[in-house]
C-alpha cells in the first residue's frame, strides 16, 4: 500500500475554493500509484466480494460530515472499507455476465476527462468533445465494416442506445407522437426474440408499448430467432390492426451469444415497414475481425444498431455506440432547442444533445480515442482473437469431460454449459449447477454467472478481460470440476 501523509491545512483557512494544486498532486500521484499496484496485484483480491448485505452500510456514518476531513483519512477508508466490498471486474478470472476491462489507456483518459469536466451538450460547450466523438464513432463504424450512411453518437449504455433507437422507430411510425403522446393512435408493437435482453422490455415500457407491446418470438435449437415465427406474428398483428413498429435483432444474445438471422429479419422489416434495430451490445466489436464478418451478415441493413466498447473493447464503463442510417429521424424524435440552449452556429454544427435523451454528457470519446490509438486495430484484433480461442478451448474441455455438456455454439468468447452428472431429475440438475457455481464463486478465485435456457439452468463463462490467460481459464475449469465432485458427493 502507498504510504501518504495527511495534508490538512492549518485551522483558520477560509472554507472556500478547491483542493490546492499541491495537495492534488500529492493525492493524484498516490491514486495513480495505488491504481498501478492494484492492477498488478488484482489477483490477491477475491473476484466476488466476500461480504454480506449491509456490511458497508453499517460501517458508514449515517450523517454526512459537517467538518472537512483529511484526504489521508478518506483515502485510507477507501482502501479499508470500499475495496473489500468490491467485486473485481478487472480480475482476470472474472468470467461472469460479459467480462470487461478498465484498460490502462482508458483509465488515464477517464482521469483527464474527470479533470476537464467538459459537457459537449452543444458544439460550443466543447467543440473538441463533439468533433472527437464524431471522428472516433466513424473510425469504429469503419473498423466493424459498416457503410458510411451510418452515423452515430456515444451513449452511456446499450439500454439507453436501444431506448433512443426505439424512440426514433416510434417516431417513424407515429410522427405526431412527440407532440400529442399516444392519444387515440392505433396500437403498435415491437418484436424481439425470446432471448433478447431485458433492455428491450424496458424500452417498451418507457415508450408506452408496455410489456405486452413487446412480442417475444421463439428461437430455434441454437437460440436464434425463428423468422417464420416472426412472420406469423407480424401477419397476425397486422390482421388485428396492430402496427409493427420495430424488430430488434440480437447479434450475441446475453445467455448464449447466439446470432439472429439478421438478413432474413431485414427482409421482414422491409416487407412490414418496421424499423430494424440490431442489439450487438456485447458481440458487435468482434466485427473488427474479418473472419467473424459472416456472423454479422445483413446488419448493414439495420436502421439502427448498438455495440458497447465498454463490454468487449477494453474501454472503461460507460461507453455505448449507437449508429443509425437515419440520424434525421433520431434527431426529430426528441430534439428540442429552448432559447437558453440555442447558439449562433446551430445550423452549421452537430449538437450532441439532439441525439439522445440526456442533455449533459460525459467526455466518453476521449477514452475511446486513447484505447483505439494505444492498442491499434491490429492489437485489438489480436486480443479479441485470443479471447475467442480461449473460450473455444474451454468449450472443448467441457465437451471432452464426462458428465458435462456445452449447451450452445460458441461463436464469440462466451460458453454456456452445465454439469449433467449422474441420472437425476432436471430440477436436481438445476440445483446442482447453481450449487457448483456458488462453490466456485465462494473460493474467490474465479467468478461465473448463470442463466436459464428453456427450462434448464446453464452456467456461463465469458472471457473479455485483457489480463485473462489460458491458465486462468484452466483454473476456473479445475475449480468447476472439483466443485461438481463435492456437490455430487453431498447428494449421493
Ligand atoms: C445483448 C445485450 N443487450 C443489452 C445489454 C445491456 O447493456 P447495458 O448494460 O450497456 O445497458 C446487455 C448487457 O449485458 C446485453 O447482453
Amino acid at each position: 500500500m502507498t504510504q501518504v501523509k495527511s495534508a490538512v491545512p492549518p485551522d483558520g483557512e477560509p472554507v472556500l475554493g478547491d483542493m490546492s494544486s499541491a495537495e492534488f498532486r500529492q493525492w493524484g500521484r498516490a491514486a495513480v500509484d495505488w491504481i498501478a499496484a492494484y492492477m498488478d496485484g488484482v489477483e490477491a483480491h477475491p473476484v466476488l466480494a466476500q461480504v454480506h448485505p449491509g456490511d458497508l452500510l453499517s460501517a458508514l456514518p449515517a450523517v454526512a460530515p459537517e467538518e472537512r476531513e483529511a484526504f489521508a483519512e478518506i483515502f485510507e477508508d477507501f482502501q479499508r472499507l470500499i475495496v473489500p466490498g468490491l467485486t473485481h471486474w478487472n480480475h482476470p478470472s472474472f468470467f461472469g455476465y460479459f467480462a470487461i476491462t478498465g484498460s490502462g489507456p482508458g483509465t488515464v483518459a477517464e482521469l483527464l476527462s474527470a479533470a476537464l469536466n467538459v459537457n459537449a451538450m452543444v458544439w460550443r460547450t466543447s467543440p473538441a468533445g463533439t468533433e472527437l466523438e464524431q471522428r472516433v464513432v466513424a473510425w469504429l463504424r469503419d473498423l466493424v465494416g459498416l457503410p458510411e450512411p451510418f452515423e452515430g453518437v456515444i451513449q452511456d449504455t446499450a439500454s439507453t442506445s436501444t431506448l433512443t433507437a426505439l424512440t426514433a422507430a416510434r417516431h417513424r411510425a407515429y410522427p405526431l407522437i412527440r407532440d400529442r403522446g399516444w392519444g387515440a393512435l392505433p396500437r403498435g408493437r415491437v418484436y424481439a426474440s425470446a432471448e433478447a435482453h431485458s433492455s428491450v422490455d424496458k424500452a417498451a415500457i418507457v415508450l408506452g408499448f408496455g410489456r405486452e407491446g413487446l412480442c417475444r418470438i421463439p428461437v430455434d435449437d441454437r437460440f436464434r430467432m425463428l423468422p417464420a415465427a416472426l412472420r406469423d406474428a407480424l401477419r397476425s398483428d397486422v390482421e388485428k390492426g396492430v402496427k409493427p413498429v420495430a424488430i430488434v435483432a440480437t447479434l450475441g444474445t446475453t445467455s448464449t451469444s447466439s446470432v439472429d438471422p439478421v438478413r432474413e429479419l431485414a427482409d421482414l422489416a422491409a416487407e412490414f415497414e418496421a424499423w430494424l434495430h440490431v442489439d450487438a451490445a456485447y458481440a458487435g466489436t468482434a466485427a473488427i475481425l474479418p473472419e467473424m464478418r459472416d456472423l454479422f451478415d445483413g446488419w448493414e441493413r439495420a436502421d439502427s444498431l448498438v455495440f458497447n466498447p465498454h463490454k468487449w473493447l477494453f474501454t472503461p464503463l460507460d461507453c455505448s455506440i449507437l449508429l443509425t442510417r437515419s440520424p434525421a429521424e433520431l434527431r426529430e424524435s426528441t430534439a428540442l432547442t429552448p432559447e437558453y440552449l440555442s447558439t449562433p452556429e446551430d445550423e452549421d454544427v452537430t449538437n450532441l444533445m439532439d441525439y439522445g435523451i440526456a442533455l449533459g454528457r460525459r467526455f466518453r470519446a476521449l477514452k475511446l480515442w486513447f484505447v483505439l490509438r494505444y492498442f491499434g486495430a491490429r492489437g485489438l484484433r489480436g486480443r479479441l482473437r485470443e479471447h475467442v480461442r480461449m473460450a473455444r478451448t474451454f468449450a472443448e474441455w467441457v465437451e471432452g469431460e464426462e458428465g458435462w455438456e456445452v449447451l450452445a455454439p460458441v461463436p464469440f468468447s462466451t460458453v454456456a454449459f452445465r454439469y449433467v452428472g449422474a441420472e437425476v431429475s432436471e430440477a436436481d440438475r438445476d440445483a446442482r449447477n447453481l450449487a457448483i457455481m456458488t462453490r466456485v464463486n465462494a473460493t474467490g478465485r474465479a467468478f461465473l454467472s448463470h442463466t436459464r435456457l428453456g427450462r434448464h439452468v446453464a452456467l456461463r463463462l465469458s472471457i473479455g478481460n485483457l489480463r485473462t490467460t489460458e491458465a486462468h481459464v484452466r483454473e476456473a475449469w479445475e475449480l468447476l470440476k472439483t466443485a461438481a465432485l463435492t456437490v455430487q458427493g453431498e447428494s449421493d
